[in-house]
């Protein structure tokens, strides 16, 4: 087989063999296909797309480049789950604790973010003492004692998939349906998960800009789940403004406390709600929607979802008291409230440039070398449908660093749509597909 016939196959819009799935990704890898080949393939694939059967049998492979995590010495059923990304998705960290406390048992892997915000590692790492660099015996342990771990991510996880996302990102390749899902299952395949939830994000703020590209792509990703073996469920949300109010790690720590003692910000809790809903039905810990739903909301009620993430933060090394006493979190220096100018209804927030304000400020990493500050971020006071004076506040910056203070406040003011209308509501949740 030549990589020259592959290539050439798939530029004429031809179906791909397994064979030559295979052929050419395990090439890759092994270094033995070069580059340039690999970069006119990804084009081909762009330009002329892939069946599901091509997709499932790229994912399958990506998956098995590296480490197959084995997570079978966790009793029950292990579910996962993955948002496309968006800013100020705190939602791992209400799920994680709140899955858990209703008897799902949490192996969560993690990364660090590169981007506006850090990774949930990152944000974890804001609770003074709290250990991501678990050992395999103790992540596992840890999820049969306690029912929840979250552990940085270790070992050589689907390095197929780095190697063609890093060559995807230099030539224009990476806004293809079939390799964002591809790329995306492969990872959650090799960590080991038997079940996935996926939050796809569609919004200004989001990767999909576009409905119909979202629910394609999370249609998508839930076929390869099918035919890979594991459940998948997609939940399509909103990402057209930022998810809660705080952008920034040890800010959304609070906002992950807050929202587990059921007085987060109402869209952060329905999603993570939504999300928990899918969870548990795929743990079978519960039957049906609405027992789930009941179970979730008892947790956050009862308090059991806090103790949880208590004792999974106590069990990691750090200072479970942080969930009583906030003060024990970082805090930035100095904060700039950011006022109405021309009074109207917030019509629009752009998720992005939220984002990006708060990395100006320190919360996020421009390259993999930088430092990131856990302590400063973004909170924001006024969401979209609100009715504001000149002289409100509109959002708050936390910083401790006057060099980029005024790059960021200027993001922040362009961010905010201020009009003389009440804007329509975009739902928070678009479609559930499974
Ligand atoms: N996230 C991924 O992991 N891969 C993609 O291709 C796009 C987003
Ligand atoms: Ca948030």
């Amino acid at each position: 087989m030549r990589a020259y016939d592959v290539i050439k196959k798939k530029r004429n819009g031809e179906k791909l063999t397994a064979e030559e799935i295979e052929f050419l990704i395990e090439g890759y890898t092994a270094g033995e296909v070069p580059d340039y080949q690999m970069s006119a393939w990804a084009m081909a694939v762009f330009l002329q797309g892939m069946d599901s059967q091509e997709t499932a049998k790229l994912t399958e492979v990506m998956a098995k480049s590296g480490d197959m995590i084995d997570l079978s010495p966790i009793e029950g059923i292990k579910v996962d789950k993955h948002s496309t990304g968006g800013v100020g998705d705190t939602t791992s960290l209400v799920l994680a604790p709140l899955v858990a406390a209703c008897g799902a048992p949490v192996a969560k892997m993690s990364g660090r973010g590169l981007g506006h915000t850090g990774g949930t590692i990152d944000k974890l790492e804001a609770i003074s003492g709290f250990e991501t660099g678990l050992s395999r015996d103790k992540f596992i342990d840890s999820v049969n004692q306690q029912g929840v771990a979250i552990a940085g991510q270790t070992g050589n996880l689907a390095p197929a998939d780095k190697k063609l996302y890093a060559l995807r990102d230099v030539t224009a390749t990476v806004d293809s349906i079939p390799l964002i899902a591809s790329s995306i299952m492969s990872k959650k395949i090799a960590s080991g998960a038997d079940g996935i939830v996926l939050d796809v994000k569609v919004g200004s703020g989001a990767f999909m800009k576009v409905y119909e590209d979202s629910v394609e792509l999370a249609q998508t990703m839930v076929n390869i789940g099918k035919e890979v073996g594991r459940n998948t469920i997609a939940v399509v949300s909103d990402m057209d403004q930022p998810l809660g109010l705080a952008v920034g790690n040890a800010l959304e720590i609070v906002e992950a406390i807050e929202t587990l003692k059921g007085e987060g910000p109402t869209d952060l809790t329905e999603l993570s709600l939504t999300l928990g809903v899918q969870m548990l039905l795929l743990a079978e810990v519960a039957e049906d929607k609405e027992k789930a739903r009941t179970m979730l909301e008892e947790a956050i009620n009862n308090g059991s979802a806090l103790a949880k993430l208590k004792e999974m933060i106590d069990n990691q090394g750090g200072n479970g008291e942080v969930v009583n006493n906030l003060d024990l979190l970082p805090q930035a220096e100095n904060s700039l409230e950011i006022k109405v100018e021309d009074a109207g209804y917030v019509e629009k927030i752009a998720a992005e440039r939220v984002g990006v304000a708060a990395m100006l400020l320190g919360a996020g990493r421009e390259t993999k070398e930088s430092d990131i500050d856990l302590a400063v971020g973004v909170e924001l006071v006024s969401k979209v449908g609100v009715e504001v004076e000149k002289g409100d506040t509109l959002a708050v910056l936390y910083y401790n660093d006057e060099q980029n203070l005024a790059e960021a406040k200027e993001e922040l003011l362009g961010a905010y749509q201020i009009g003389s209308e009440k804007p329509e509501q975009s739902p928070l949740i678009y479609e559930i597909i499974n």
